[in-house]
């Protein structure tokens, strides 16, 4: 063998190697998934080594692919896509274009990508907006909120709180010919995350009359206590959502310090003063045996209090949704609860369903079995998944029956 094909014999390998990682035995379309996943690696690779030559922050390569999906605000031949501003927060609207006697319904979409990247205007949620306008002939609203390292909380919540009391207004919904009792919240990951904060908060607001009707709620971040959750463990290095990345991703959402970073990576970041909090996330009561499983529930260990009195957004419901007391959760709408099987964040909206039946809430939890995190991000090709037009058909398919 001559010293060419040798050569070429080893990157080949090296690329299978790079390229390979185990995906769940039960998910369709494997290979593709695997290059995709490579695909992220690869700018997390870029990312940290950007980072560390200083050149760039972590979040700033990642936002690139952002970049490259931003989609213009085009209208079609169904919906009239047109970028805005709400009391000075930048949203993009879709109205359908169906004429139709009666008002019509509406859906306020917060996007996903952990506080940090993504966009309304990035193409599978521009995509995924113009369906939700098309099939449910309704007014889509999609929040285009500041972002980290730039931004830290609350402006992401307070992004979107403006937005949807801004919308929820008598006057504008009549400009859009909205009919009040029929709005919805929706978002994913960390938009999911944003839309249940924001549900709750709205509950206390005295100055807002009209009530959401439904939350959809899709595999959303809704607690920052426990890192070690069992699906943590059970997902630590599954397809696109890394535990290491969400770690990065909660503690940029509060600050770029890396001591908050570190504290969450090992899990010992909550101050002992906070203890009262564990029992809003304790999966021991939490979580129903099927996702137990063999993992065993060990008490909490406590990380210094200076952490918490620095940033103590992290101890915020209105970052943590989970971490509020059962009263606060009476009032809120009908409630969509999508998690799945291989994601981090799968025992946060399990634990949230929880939280919710046990005070009598009405929640529709769809589990999907053979899903990995951001499966809606994966409906526009070259990288699109049977996967994501089937759980992006589902919960549409839910909302239209619903709201
Ligand atoms: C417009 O709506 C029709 C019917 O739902 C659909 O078949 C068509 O693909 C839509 N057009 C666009 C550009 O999405
Ligand atoms: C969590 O629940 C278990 C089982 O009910 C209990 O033993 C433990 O004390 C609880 N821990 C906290 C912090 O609530």
């Amino acid at each position: 063998m001559g010293t060419k094909s040798l050569c070429l014999l080893l990157a080949s390998v090296l690329v299978a190697y790079y390229v390979y990682t185990p995906i769940p035995e039960n998910i369709e379309e494997r290979w593709k998934l695997m290059l995709i996943n490579a695909g992220f690696r690869t700018v997390s690779h870029v990312a940290e080594f950007a980072e560390w030559l200083g050149l760039m922050h972590y979040m700033e390569v990642l936002m690139m692919i952002t970049s490259i999906e931003y989609t213009a605000p085009i209208s079609d031949e169904n919906v009239t896509v047109t970028d805005t501003k709400f009391n000075n927060v930048p949203a993009r609207l879709y109205i359908p274009r169906k004429q139709s006697s009666g008002l019509k319904r509406a859906v306020i979409y917060i996007h996903g990508g952990g506080w940090c990247v993504g966009g309304s205007a990035m193409e599978p949620y521009d995509l995924l907006s113009r369906w939700t306008a098309n099939k449910l002939n309704a007014v889509v609203v999609s929040v285009e909120y500041r972002l980290a390292p730039m931004y830290h909380f609350p402006v992401q919540f307070e992004d979107v709180y403006t937005v949807v009391k801004f919308f929820l207004q008598n006057s504008v919904l009549a400009q859009y010919g909205v009919d009040p009792n029929r709005i919805c919240i929706s978002g994913d990951s960390a938009g999911g995350n944003l839309a249940a904060a924001v549900a709750q908060q709205l509950l206390d607001d005295l100055e807002v009359k009209v009530k959401l009707k439904i939350q959809a709620l899709l595999y959303p971040a809704l607690q920052t206590l426990d890192l070690d959750l069992p699906s943590y463990k059970d997902n630590e290095n599954k397809p696109i959502l890394p535990k290491s990345l969400m770690v990065r991703f909660w503690s940029e959402y509060f600050t770029t310090d890396v001591s908050l970073q570190e504290a969450m990576a090992s899990n010992r970041h909550v101050p002992a003063e906070s203890s009262h909090l564990f029992r809003f996330v304790n999966w021991s009561n939490l979580l129903p045996e099927k996702f137990k499983k063999d993992h065993v529930y060990a008490s909490p260990i406590y990380g210094s209090s200076m952490l918490g009195k620095k940033y103590p957004g992290f101890l915020d419901p209105r970052a943590a949704p989970l971490l509020v007391d059962d009263t606060k959760l009476l009032g809120l709408p009908v409630t969509y609860v999508l998690t799945c099987q291989h994601d981090v964040l799968r025992d946060d909206g399990i634990m949230y369903v929880s939280r919710l039946r046990e005070v009598g809430i009405e929640v529709i939890h769809d589990h999907i079995e053979d899903a990995i995190h951001g499966v809606l991000m994966f409906i526009t090709s070259p990288t699109d998944l049977a996967l994501g037009h089937r759980v992006a058909n589902k919960y549409i398919e839910w909302v239209n029956v619903n709201l």
